[in-house]
C-alpha cells in the first residue's frame, strides 16, 4: 500500500533544493555582515514555553501547535516558530549574563503549524529569523527592519512593501484594550466564534482576524495611533526617520498587530508587492516582556523571521525560465569497460580538485551518456573511448560551444580546473 505524506508537508528535491539552498545561504551571509551568530536550538520544547510567549489568545497556541505526550508523559510540543526557544536557550545558557549586549542571534530551521494547507501556507515549513535582544532603542529596532530588506534585495527581490504599526508602551496599550473592549461589547455577538474569544483573551487579537463579515466591526475600530503616549509616538517615529535614512519607504498600517502575543512597541511585515498575495514573506517586532516571562532578566528584544517556503515561491516567479540549475563541470563518458574503469579512478582524482563530476559506471551507448551529460546541465564532457585509452588522452567538449580538445590524463586535473574557471569567469560567475 502506498504511504501518502502528512497532508500539509512536502518533499524538496533537486533543483527545488538548490533554490532553498541558496536563498538559506544569503540569509546567513547577511546575518554575518550583520554580526549575527547561529543558534540552533531543538525542535521539541516543553509546551507550556510556547503557551507563556507565543499566548493563550493567539491562534498559534488554540488551534495550531502540534502538541504530544511523550513516554514520559511531558507534553510536549513541535516549535510552531524559533523565537520562544531562542530565548528559551539564551535563558538555559545564561547567554545574557554578557558584556556585549544585545546578543545576536540568528536560526534557520523548519516549524510545524497545524493550520489549513493553501498556497504559501503548510504544515511543516521553513524560516530564517534572527533576535537582538538586550538593548531597547530605535536604533535596533530599525536595524532589525534593515537587515530584512537588505536579505530579501540580496535575493532578488526588490519590489517588496514593508508595514509597520506600533503597539505603544504599556499605557498606550491598556488604554487601547480598554477602548477596543467598549467598542466590541457592541458588536462581539454578531462577530465569529474566534473573535468572542478573542474578546475575553485578548481584544487585541480580534484586529487580526480573517473573516470576511467580521471585516466592517475591524475597520471602524477605534486606532492605536490615538491611544499612543507621547513617549511611544515619538519612539516610532524615530524608527520611522532611521529607516528612511537608510532609504527604506514603509506604510504605515494602523491595523497591524501580528498574531502573536509576545509583541510590544514597533511590529512590521514584508509582503511581496504582487497581486498574487500568498501572505507576509517575512514579519517581527519588539518585546518587552518575552524574556522575563520566560525566566530570564528584564531584557527586552526585536526580532524577525520569514518564511522560506513564501520566499521560494516568490523567488521562482520572478525568475521563470531564468532559474539558473546548478550543474556538474564534468560529465564523464566512458564508453567500454576499460574506460569505465579507468574513469573509476579519474573521477576520484577530479573530485579531490574540488571539480563536480559525475559519470557512467555501466556500458551505454555515446548518444545516451551525451544526453545525460546535457541533461545535468554539464559544463565539459569528457569521453574516453578505445582511442583515448590506447593514447592515455582524454576529449574534452565544452558543451556550451561545442568546441572539442584532446589532453593528457596525467595534467588532465590541472588543465581541467583551469578551463572550468575559465568557463565561470565567461558566465561572469
Ligand atoms: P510569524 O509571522 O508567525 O512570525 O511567521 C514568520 C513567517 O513565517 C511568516 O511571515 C511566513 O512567511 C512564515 N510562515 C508562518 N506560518 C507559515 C505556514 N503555515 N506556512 C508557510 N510559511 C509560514 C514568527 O514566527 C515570529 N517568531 C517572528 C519573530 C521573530 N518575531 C520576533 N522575532
Amino acid at each position: 500500500m502506498e504511504i501518502n505524506p502528512v497532508k500539509g508537508t512536502h518533499d524538496i528535491i533537486g533543483e527545488e533544493a538548490d533554490l532553498y539552498d541558496d536563498i538559506e545561504t544569503a540569509a546567513k551571509l547577511t546575518a554575518d555582515v550583520f554580526g549575527y551568530k547561529e543558534i540552533r536550538t531543538p525542535i521539541i520544547e516543553h509546551s507550556p514555553l510556547f503557551v507563556r510567549s507565543v499566548g493563550e489568545s493567539s491562534d498559534i497556541v488554540t488551534k495550531e501547535m502540534y502538541t504530544f505526550l511523550d513516554k514520559g508523559n511531558r507534553e510536549i510540543t513541535l516549535r510552531p516558530e524559533m523565537t520562544a526557544g531562542a530565548l528559551r536557550s539564551i535563558v538555559t545558557n545564561k547567554l545574557y549574563v554578557s558584556n556585549d549586549l544585545p546578543l545576536k542571534y540568528f536560526y534557520l530551521g523548519p516549524c510545524f503549524r497545524y493550520e489549513r494547507p493553501q498556497a504559501g501556507r503548510y504544515r511543516q515549513f521553513h524560516q530564517f529569523g534572527i533576535e537582538s535582544v538586550g538593548v531597547k532603542n530605535a536604533y535596533e529596532d530599525a536595524e532589525v527592519i534593515i537587515l530584512g530588506k537588505r536579505f530579501l534585495e540580496n535575493i532578488g527581490l526588490n519590489n517588496v512593501k514593508i508595514l509597520i504599526n506600533t503597539l505603544g508602551d504599556q499605557i498606550s496599550r491598556s488604554n487601547y484594550k480598554a477602548a477596543l473592549k467598549e467598542y466590541f461589547a457592541k458588536h462581539i455577538d454578531k462577530m465569529c466564534d474566534d473573535c468572542k474569544r478573542r474578546f475575553e483573551l485578548n481584544p487585541l487579537r480580534i484586529l487580526d482576524c480573517k473573516v470576511a463579515d467580521d471585516k466592517p466591526f475591524i475597520e471602524d475600530a477605534p486606532k492605536m495611533k490615538d491611544y499612543l503616549t507621547t513617549e511611544a509616538k515619538s519612539y516610532f517615529e524615530e524608527v520611522i526617520s532611521l529607516l528612511k535614512m537608510n532609504d527604506i519607504e514603509v506604510e504605515i498600517d494602523d491595523t497591524l498587530v501580528r498574531g502573536l502575543d509576545y509583541y510590544t512597541g514597533v511590529v512590521f511585515e514584508y509582503h511581496n508587492n504582487s497581486e498574487n498575495d500568498i501572505g507576509a514573506l517575512g514579519g517581527g517586532g519588539h518585546y518587552k516582556n518575552l524574556l522575563k516571562e520566560i525566566g530570564g532578566p528584564d531584557l527586552e528584544g526585536i526580532g524577525l523571521a520569514f518564511g522560506i517556503e513564501r520566499l521560494v515561491y516568490v523567488v521562482k516567479n520572478n525568475l521563470g525560465d531564468k532559474i539558473s540549475h546548478r550543474g556538474l563541470d564534468l560529465y564523464i563518458m566512458a564508453m567500454n569497460k576499460e574506460a569505465i574503469d579507468a574513469s573509476f579512478h579519474i573521477k576520484d582524482i577530479l573530485r579531490s580538485y574540488g571539480l563536480s563530476v559525475d559519470g557512467n559506471n555501466e556500458s551505454k551507448s555515446f548518444k545516451s551518456l551525451f544526453k545525460i551529460a546535457v541533461r545535468k546541465n554539464t559544463k565539459f564532457a569528457i569521453i574516453i573511448g578505445e582511442d583515448e585509452i590506447k593514447e592515455g588522452r582524454l576529449t574534452v567538449k565544452n558543451l556550451k560551444t561545442q568546441e572539442q580538445t584532446s589532453i593528457k590524463v596525467d595534467d588532465a586535473a590541472d588543465i581541467l580546473l583551469t578551463m572550468v574557471e575559465n568557463y565561470m569567469e565567461n558566465e561572469g560567475k
